[in-house]
């Protein structure tokens, strides 16, 4: 199906090592053993983005996501290279966000101002508690004063535009603390805060050995008490886990949930880029980092998906769209496909009359039940 104009284009680039493999974490990450090779790996990356450059001629780069793994284990000189690399290849978008994501026991002054020299805009900060014993349990390699550190380096160096990474429902978890942790939070005035409730994913140490985690009750209850907190100091929850003070939503991830393109460079990384005829194609890389490097640049580093069917793609479409609570355009669905909402006109009917969907009616736009709800919400579109 022909659209008229392309989708706005994202780039990310996944950088996969980490000192230690955290229980409880699903992401392609690796642990480094000895130094970290951090300029091949930057070399491969830009072989990579060399391949992909013919799908992209023409767009502009709307934002930059560096994340991993631990990105902030690469030196300054290998971002630079990295961003410098980018730049001679693709035209960025004059006020590019760019976000480098930082892990606060892998955090050095140096290169914090390394990497705001190279054009790093935006520092993501895995804090995910700051509660010694539960930073324990997390398997996490840094305590509670790191994260005040890391924030306090942030700033010095350069950077105003800060997340926080949290997590809740943490095992032993208990309203009291979980509301601690967002204060203690706040008190460091981030732009934006990402509040995550931990799941326990397949593959990961914690699915294999289960920590007790809170009931669904003490869960209601954390999310309650937390977002009025968040919304008292001024943080719009503008997608299920995503908080931010006026002008600082994450431009990146709204464009994943608006359903815009991006290419991913890196070991696993994924990418989604829409053709002039309307055909989605879905391209992953090899997921080992050592595979990865020795391939880059080659047709056999990348497996390609086609994403035909309409249904796959309407569902696909709503599953982002939804988790924003302002929503999306009823028409941003036939901008960014060709296609209508006219199939599911039924199935937004019965939403709308269980009080799951709701707003303007050029909005298509989930309640705040219909948040709370969204699997079965989406279950109603499937
Ligand atoms: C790629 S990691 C972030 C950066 C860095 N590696 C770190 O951990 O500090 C992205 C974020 O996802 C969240 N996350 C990871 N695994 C999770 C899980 N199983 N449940 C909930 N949130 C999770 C954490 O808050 C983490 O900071
Ligand atoms: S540091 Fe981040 S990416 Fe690495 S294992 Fe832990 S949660 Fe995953």
């Amino acid at each position: 199906m022909a659209i008229t104009t392309l989708p706005p284009l994202a780039l990310y680039v996944h950088l996969p090592w980490c000192v230690h493999k955290c229980p409880y974490c699903d992401f392609n990450s690796f642990e480094l053993r000895g130094a970290i090779a951090d300029l091949e790996y930057v070399d491969a990356l830009l072989r990579d983005l060399d391949f992909e450059l013919p799908l992209v001629a023409g767009r502009e780069i709307i934002s930059i996501f560096i994340g991993g793994g631990t990105p902030s284990l690469f030196g300054g000189a290998a971002i630079t290279r990295l961003l410098d690399g980018i730049r001679a290849r693709l035209c960025l978008l004059g006020d590019c966000e760019i976000t480098l994501e930082a892990n606060p026991g892998a955090v050095e002054a140096g290169r914090f101002a390394a990497y705001r020299a190279a054009g790093v805009n935006r520092l993501s900060i895995g804090a995910q508690s700051f509660r010694g014993e539960q930073l324990k349990a997390l398997g996490r390699v840094h305590g509670v004063d790191e994260i005040g550190n890391a924030v306090a380096l942030a700033r010095e160096a350069g950077f105003d535009n800060l997340n926080l990474d949290l997590m809740y429902g943490l095992p032993q978890d208990n309203l009291t603390g979980a509301i601690d942790d967002l204060e203690q939070a706040l008190a460091l005035a981030p732009a934006h805060l990402s509040w995550y409730q931990l799941t326990l994913e397949p593959n990961t140490a914690f699915h294999r050995q289960p920590p007790a985690l809170p009931d669904d009750e003490l869960i209601t209850a954390i999310e309650k008490t937390g977002r009025e907190l968040l919304a008292r100091h001024g943080y719009t929850r503008y997608e299920i886990s995503a908080y931010a003070q006026s002008g600082r939503r994450c431009q990146h991830n709204l464009n994943y949930w608006q359903f815009g393109d991006y290419l991913g460079l890196g070991a696993g990384a994924h990418g989604k880029l829409t053709r002039p005829d309307g055909t989605i194609e879905r391209r992953a890389r090899l997921r080992n980092p050592r595979s990865y490097q020795a391939s880059a640049g080659q047709a056999d580093s990348v497996s390609v998906d086609r994403v035909g069917r309409a249904e796959d793609l309407r569902l696909e479409f709503l599953m982002n769209a939804l988790r924003l609570t302002d929503g999306v355009p009823r028409d941003l669905l036939t901008e960014r496909t060709g296609l209508t909402l006219e199939p599911m006109r039924g199935a937004i009917a019965t939403a709308t009359e269980q009080g799951w969907l709701g707003g303007e009616p050029e909005t298509l736009a989930t309640t705040p039940a219909g948040l709370n709800a969204l699997n079965r919400v989406l279950a109603l579109f499937a």
